[in-house]
């Protein structure tokens, strides 16, 4: 039988790219799921079309930074179910910009969004799936969660947050029947590269820039995190460029900072908006 079929499992950031994915893989495998986002207009779009074809589906407004909001969303789910199986903590948002350009408020939105939406999903989920005595949690980090990527320092500072959160974690949850995993992905092909904030980076050159062959689109990464998710893989790295970034950066960390240092001195020239 599939490892997904009737499995109780919430999608966070389920309207747009690898939760959107998740979701459809998901709900294909025969599992039973909410998909929750704070982008209300593009959950309708979403939700209706996967519910219509794959069967069993819901959809809820929800922004995972608001801890009450994220408590409720959880504790009802549950109750409705009587389990919670699965929780993917994959909302996030991405901002570029060096640390010299960043506002406090920049800084603010990256950790609320990424850092405590994870928090708050496991606070809520943890608890439930300890007393229920099995559950699986699921925090998509990021390559730059591994790998200290220079122009990013935000978001580098929440993804490394939710590995150690997870790695932690895992350890506590291990002999108390609770899994946890942590996705790192490299490159997926979804709207994050238009809609995060640029700050002082041209972003038509920044598009311009990425590495388009390396990127996979988000229905390849949700099946290779679904894979993972089953073996109860504790870091799911994702795309072949990002493991062979992890493996640079496990043998060299030295050789990661030179490299990334020449990286960045590139992109100041290509794509750094000079006052
Ligand atoms: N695309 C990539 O290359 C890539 C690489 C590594 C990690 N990631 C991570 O994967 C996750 C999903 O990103 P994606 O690429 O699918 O982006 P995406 O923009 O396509 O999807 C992110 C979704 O999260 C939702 N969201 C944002 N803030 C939220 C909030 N406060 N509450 C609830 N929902 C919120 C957005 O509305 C959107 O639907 C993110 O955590 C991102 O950091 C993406």
């Amino acid at each position: 039988m599939d490892h997904f079929r009737d499995k109780v499992s919430i999608v966070t950031g389920g309207a747009s790219g690898i939760g959107r994915a998740l979701g459809e893989e998901l709900a294909h495998r025969g599992a039973i799921v909410m998909l929750a986002d704070r982008n209300a207009q593009l959950l309708s779009e979403v939700g209706d079309p996967i519910a219509e074809n794959r069967g069993n589906v819901e959809t809820t407004s929800l922004d995972v930074s608001d801890f009450d909001a994220v408590k409720k969303m959880i504790k009802d789910y549950h109750e409705k179910h009587s389990r919670l199986d699965f929780i993917f903590n994959n909302a996030g948002i991405a901002a570029g910009g060096e640390v010299r350009d960043c506002s406090i408020d920049d800084w603010r939105d990256v950790l609320d969004v990424n850092l405590r939406g994870v928090v708050n999903g496991i606070a809520c989920a943890y608890p439930l799936m300890v007393q229920q005595g099995f559950g699986h949690i699921v925090n998509t980090a990021s390559i730059e969660g591994l790998v200290p990527f220079p122009g990013a320092a935000s978001y580098v500072a929440s993804k490394f947050g939710i590995v150690g959160l997870s790695n932690a974690l895992r350890i506590e949850a291990a002999d108390l029947g609770v899994k946890v995993s942590v996705v790192c992905p490299g490159y997926i092909k979804t709207p994050i590269f238009h809609t995060s904030k640029m700050i002082k980076i041209d972003r038509q050159k920044m598009l311009e820039s990425l590495p388009d062959r390396l990127g996979i689109t988000p229905e390849k990464c949700a099946s290779i995190i679904l894979r993972g998710v089953e073996r109860n893989k504790a870091i799911i790295v994702v795309t072949a460029f990002a493991r062979l970034l992890w493996m640079l950066q496990r043998i060299s960390p030295n050789f990661m900072l030179w490299f990334m240092r020449k990286k960045l001195q590139k992109s100041r020239k290509e794509v750094r908006i000079e006052d």
